[in-house]
């Protein structure tokens, strides 16, 4: 492909730029101004529609406020949660630095839901536990059950309030990569305009999110397309532990939207179509509080035995008409609106209808705890790539492992967007002299905009998106099998293939929804083809990777992450690197693997 003549570039330099505007990326961006470093920030919507808004039941930190806690319990609940896949030096980072960064938060201007003695108010959570295990903490911070809105709305005015410079509807493109393997900049589009812009920066900070809507149902906003994965592995780095996907117990059957498992932490319950509180046979301690993978698996062998409600038996219940109303209107007032909205439902009277739904990515862009993205350069795994940090649901640090707490996600957005700032201040110098930009920097990027804007085939974009969708969907599921995932595959395979065939209907750049929605499309295809590689090669099960063919977890052959590249023909390559079996600091000891039970 060569770049049209059509287009010119506007440049721009700056210290930081941060691409993205959710929680971590806004995080990021305060953090870095503060320091003083020139700052922008990209993103293709305004701010406060980043998907962060959306996140409902709270941020995980070990503040004590409705009884005991303790950071190392915060960080035992973790790693259990990740099944041992997660790195025990960054889960020990953030569980550390949670109350700091939740504090911090509330000085900000944060809007807490408050205890009678005026105190942040803290619930219950899956998996978040007392005492390594022993009891039920109550160390997830809200603020009702619209926490990321409360948060996303105090970054935003406090990033504006610091002057950085937003660039607002832009849709990053790519990153421009030096021939040592450095970033330096990054090219997105006016999408105003169809303008392109080329921005010069000592560091790019990726702050991009999941990649959700790859599969058909989804709690992620449509924006949750991952282009920062997909810019990644167009700049020829890998992704990794693709193959783990969570799927949130309670998303509104039919409709996909989240219910907050902060329903079940104020007491709410889920039944099957003879009534019992199933959760019981299959986590006696923990119940309906059980991790998220324990739960989707538990409703997802109902429904498979027989057992579901409603006509199709192919759902569950939420009760929480049991609930004191007054319980329900302060501290769940949008989940009830949202259910009376998507399904119809009084929750003070009746149950919600729910069902196992996409929601979360634990894999993403390798990073170390600074946000440092990694490489396997040389046979090391943690080579750091310069000028290029990675922070969020898009980043795999790796808190998460193989499966992420509930919660646990704010946490990780504000306290790595803080660790980000830090670093960048260690490694950028304000105002410093940057590399004259090549000058063809940036036309690949041009050429493949123009070759979809003219893509003139017979298969119009959103057919191949639906394709894909529905092959995740249907085969890169709560439980998989070698059968399934070769299946799999091979779809996946075909919809790449299609791509030849694509078709874009609007020939404009001036707001050209087509145009993005293929541009985003060919961002999901990729981590696509990365997810169901990672999935076929992981012969066990752990965490959100429930193989029926490898049902046990096996630490001996699989204590290490997937590292996945894809290149320009949809072509996975595989390898590996070592958990991280360490902790940071010597006043804390490596938590060994054992059978994981709630
Ligand atoms: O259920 C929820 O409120 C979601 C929280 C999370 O994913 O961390």
């Amino acid at each position: 492909m060569t770049a049209s003549k059509a287009y010119s570039f506007n440049d721009h330099t700056y210290d930081v730029v941060v691409i993205g505007a959710g929680g971590a990326g806004l995080r990021a961006t305060l953090g870095c101004v503060e320091k003083g470093l020139k700052t922008a920030c990209i993103t293709k919507v305004f701010p406060t529609r980043s998907h962060t808004v959306a996140a409902q039941g709270g941020i995980s930190a070990s503040l004590g406020n409705m009884g005991q806690d303790d950071w190392r319990w915060h960080m035992y609940d973790t790693v259990k949660g990740s099944d041992w896949l997660g790195d025990q030096d960054a889960i020990e980072y953030l569980c550390r630095h949670a109350p700091e960064a939740v504090y911090e938060l509330e000085h900000f201007g944060v809007p807490f839901s408050r205890t009678e003695e005026g105190k942040i108010y803290q619930r219950p959570f899956g998996g978040m536990t007392t005492n390594f295990g022993e009891g039920i903490a109550q160390r997830t911070c809200a603020a009702a059950d619209r926490t990321g809105h409360a948060i996303l709305h105090t970054l935003y005015g406090q990033s504006v309030r610091r002057q950085a410079e937003f660039y607002i509807e832009y849709f990053a493109i790519d990153l421009i990569m030096d021939e040592e393997g450095a970033c330096r900049g990054v090219v997105a589009m006016d999408m105003a305009t169809g303008e392109m812009h080329r921005f010069s920066a000592s560091l790019v900070i990726l702050a991009t999110g999941g990649y959700g809507r790859a599969y058909f149902s989804a709690t992620s906003a449509h924006t949750c397309t991952g282009d920062g994965n997909a810019m990644v592995l167009r700049a020829g780095l890998p992704l990794q532990d693709m193959e783990f996907v969570q799927f949130h117990p309670t998303g509104i059957y039919g409709a996909g939207c989240l219910i907050t498992e902060g329903a079940r932490g104020e007491g709410g319950y889920l039944t099957n179509s003879q009534g019992e509180r199933f959760m019981e046979r299959y986590a006696p301690s923990a119940k309906d509080l059980a991790s998220r993978d324990v739960v989707s698996r538990a409703m997802t062998v109902e429904i498979k035995e027989g057992r579901g409600v409603g006509t199709d038996k192919d759902h569950i219940f939420l009760h929480l008409d049991h609930l004191d109303p007054k319980v329900l209107h302060e501290r769940l007032p949008g989940i009830s609106e949202s259910a009376r909205i998507f399904a119809g439902v009084d929750v003070t009277k009746e149950p919600i209808p729910v069902l196992p739904t996409v929601h979360y990515n634990m894999g993403g862009i390798p990073t170390n705890f600074h946000g440092e993205v990694l490489t396997l350069k040389n046979g090391n795994p943690d080579t750091v790539v310069p000028g290029l940090m990675a922070i969020g649901e898009a980043a795999c640090v790796s808190v998460h492992g193989a499966n992420r707490l509930g919660s646990n996600s704010l946490i990780d957005l504000v306290v790595f967007g803080r660790a980000a700032g830090i670093r960048a201040a260690e490694l950028v110098e304000p105002g410093a002299r940057q590399p004259e930009m090549k000058k063809d920097a940036g036309d690949n990027s041009i050429a493949r905009l123009d070759h979809f804007r003219n893509a003139n085939g017979g298969t119009p974009t959103a057919e191949l998106r639906l394709k894909m969708q529905r092959a995740m969907q249907e085969d890169v599921a709560v439980f998989r099998t070698g059968e399934t995932l070769e299946q799999g595959r091979k779809r996946i395979h075909d919809v790449v293939g299609g791509i030849a065939d694509i078709k874009v209907t609007d020939r404009s750049l001036v707001w050209n929804s087509d145009l993005i929605e293929t541009l985003e499309f060919d961002n999901l295809i990729v981590q696509a083809v990365a997810t169901v590689e990672g999935a076929c090669g992981r012969e066990e099960s752990r965490g959100a990777h429930a193989r029926e063919d490898f049902p046990d977890r096996d630490d001996e052959n699989w204590m290490k992450h997937t590292l996945c590249w894809v290149d320009a023909n949809g072509k996975p390559s595989v390898d590996f690197r070592p958990v991280h079996a360490y902790t940071l600091s010597n006043d804390i000891e490596y938590i060994k693997p054992k059978a994981r039970v709630y």
